[in-house]
């Protein structure tokens, strides 16, 4: 596994109160980012807020000023799981009946969809190659393991996390790939469409490799691989699917190795 690649200037850490400004500094230290004391110094896209028990991205523009965090207790993920949303993306990975399998999320972000995995009963490793949205995910997956909610407990003891970049992991014990590539074109709750945003001003300088990730995942060992696409989307790299699976918002191309 390569180090997470270097942080750009997207994002700033600030303190979130006074008293935090050590650990604003720490963390700033640690994920190679600019850090400051106040909000308003920040000449970054995005900042991240810290407290001594509490983090969270925020956008710098007038329009969009909602905290992002990762939280997997959060009302919006536990709405998901009983609404029966997780359903279909279960589907495109396979499972079924007693059939559970073990999953690469690749592009795992906000870590949402492989929570959802997860909780299904799947065990997940989750690569996330930004530095600030892996730690962003450690530190909720700590915040999990003692989390007052059984459900959300045992859930995050099937993920584990490996911070960098996907396609310089080899395959092993994994039978299925889901990529979720960044894909601008997002239908969906302005909630979505918020959340996403701010991971596209947090990437803005990456270069978008989709097709890479894609060839990648096809020379894994797997069973399949799974594609999240915006439902009018063209196929990643026009690779037609084995079958697909559609929602109303987003459908999952499969392709079975
Ligand atoms: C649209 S987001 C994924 C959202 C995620 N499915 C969720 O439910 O929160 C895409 C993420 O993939 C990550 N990513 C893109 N290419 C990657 C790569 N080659 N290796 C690891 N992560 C990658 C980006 O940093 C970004 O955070």
């Amino acid at each position: 596994m390569s180090q997470p690649e270097a942080t750009s200037e997207a994002c700033t850490v600030v303190p979130a109160t006074a008293g935090a400004w050590p650990i604003a500094q720490r963390i700033a230290g640690q994920l190679s980012c600019r850090v400051a004391r106040h909000a308003e110094e920040v000449i970054s896209p995005v900042a991240l807020f810290v407290d001594h028990d509490d983090l969270w991205l925020q956008k710098r523009s007038s329009e969009q000023v909602s905290p992002v965090r990762v939280d997997f207790a959060s009302p919006g993920l536990q709405h998901r799981r009983k609404s029966g949303q997780n359903e279909l993306l279960g589907r495109a990975v396979g499972v079924k009946g007693d059939v559970r399998p073990s999953v690469l999320d690749a592009t795992a972000g906000l870590g949402r969809d492989a929570y959802v995995l997860a909780d299904l009963g799947c065990s997940v490793t989750l690569i996330e190659r930004s530095p600030v949205l892996a730690f962003m995910l450690e530190q909720a997956l700590e915040r999990a393991s003692i989390s007052a909610i059984a459900s959300v407990q045992l859930a995050c003891s099937r993920m584990q996390l490996q911070p960098g970049d996907s396609r310089n992991y080899n395959t092993s014990k994994e039978t299925v790939i889901y990529l979720d590539p960044m894909f601008t074109e997002r239908r969906g709750s302005a909630a979505v469409k918020k959340d996403l945003s701010v991971l596209q001003a947090l990437h803005g300088s990456l270069e978008n490799e989709d097709e890479q990730l894609l060839a990648w995942a096809m020379s894994q060992p797997v069973r399949r691989v799974v594609v999240k696409r915006p439902l009018k989307s063209p196929a990643l790299d026009l690779r037609k699917p084995s079958h697909t699976i559609k929602g109303k918002a987003v459908r999952f191309d499969v392709y079975a190795l």
